[in-house]
């Protein structure tokens, strides 16, 4: 088959088109022909040689897809036939023509989405979840600021929150960018390169705080989330673009019974994500279905042109998902 290769970790002119053995469905997986993939931000990170796959994940870049199942390995259960159209989350692998997934982590492709834009559904449907309704940290009618509105996180979380009846504001780096976000349901939009998005977080809080951040920065930005928040207000963490090493003042935590958290999502066991994928096929799927949350593709390149998927990633000019097309 056909992958994705990073000859040295390095810039996109790393990635090239190699051939390589089509992989074999484990004990509860199958094998899935890819049509698509979606492009993540550690995608780019896993390319510079920063961050490994998990202990047993393929090499190969490429954290979700969609496309149909060309075979089903031992005791994976009859919900899954040939030839089913999926989307799945995988810990890597997805820019191949051919990739293997657990069966647990495959879902149906939501009608009325097409295959293609179904692979930007699973990495950021499956964090937004976990980091806001899993526990849940974010209920129906509070205050939910989340960064990085037009990010793949971004507009799902904006749109989820929506659609569980939470009020919205967010980031983003550019006029453009923000006027996209209240296209999607955002109350208000700051952009952060020229605004004071605390303060104006905090004005369109009626001065009362936050109930909810969801945050992929972090750094200089932990201290104002602080201050932002809501007596019992919930930050969570899932990036550290802007530093993982902060202060704070801790008393501010205790006053106000804060909860600080965060997570990741790759490492967790395909039980855990099984737990999270039954929850999203019952609470999300059928939202989309209903076009109330809509995967949001900022652009579909060829397999053959990663290096240039890579380089509008790196550039942050997307607004969406960046897709790849294998098949
Ligand atoms: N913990 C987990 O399990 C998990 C899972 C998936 C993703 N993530 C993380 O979530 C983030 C979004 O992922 P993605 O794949 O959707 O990436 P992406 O589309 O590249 O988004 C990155 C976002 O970060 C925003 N940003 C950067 N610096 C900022 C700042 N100082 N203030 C506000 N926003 C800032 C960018 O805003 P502009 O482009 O507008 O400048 C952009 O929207 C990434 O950091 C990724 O690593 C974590």
């Amino acid at each position: 088959m056909r992958f994705v290769d990073v000859t040295q970790p390095g810039g996109p002119e790393m990635l090239v088109i190699a051939e390589g053995p089509v992989p074999k469905p484990s004990v509860g997986e199958v094998l899935i022909k890819v049509a698509a993939a979606g492009l993540n931000r550690a995608d780019l990170l896993q390319r510079q040689g920063h961050y490994p796959p998990p202990p047993g994940a393929s090499p190969i870049l490429g954290m979700e897809v969609s496309g149909h199942i060309a075979q089903i390995g031992a005791s994976v259960d009859s919900s899954w036939n040939i030839g089913d159209a999926v989307c799945a989350l995988i810990p890597g692998g997805g820019y191949a023509e051919y990739c293997v997934a657990a069966a647990w982590c495959c879902l149906p492709v939501p009608a009325g989405v097409s295959l293609t834009d179904a692979a930007g559904l699973p990495e950021a449907v499956f964090t937004v979840w976990a980091n806001l309704f899993a526990q849940p940290y974010l209920r129906e009618g509070e205050r939910f600021l989340v960064h990085g509105g037009t990010s793949g996180i971004g507009t799902t979380a904006i749109q989820m929150a929506k659609a569980f009846g939470a009020r919205v504001v967010t980031t983003a780096g550019s006029g453009e960018k923000c006027s996209f976000c209240l296209s999607l349901g955002a109350e208000r939009a700051f952009n952060y390169r020229e605004e004071d998005w605390a303060a104006g977080a905090f004005e369109w809080s009626e001065q009362k705080g936050v109930d909810v951040i969801l945050d992929m920065v972090g750094g200089d930005y932990f201290p104002k989330h602080l201050k932002l928040l809501a007596s019992k207000g919930r930050l969570i963490h899932i990036a550290t673009t802007g530093g993982s090493q902060v202060t704070a003042d801790l008393r501010t935590i205790m006053l106000k019974r804060l909860v600080v958290t965060g997570s990741t999502l790759r490492p967790r066991t395909v039980s855990e994500k099984f737990v999270l994928r039954n929850q999203i096929l019952r609470q999300v799927w059928p939202l989309i279905e209903a076009g109330k949350v809509r995967p949001i593709v900022d652009r579909v390149f060829a397999m053959d042109e990663v290096a240039e998927a890579h380089r509008r990633m790196q550039s942050s000019t997307h607004i969406g998902k960046i897709l790849l097309q294998v098949s």
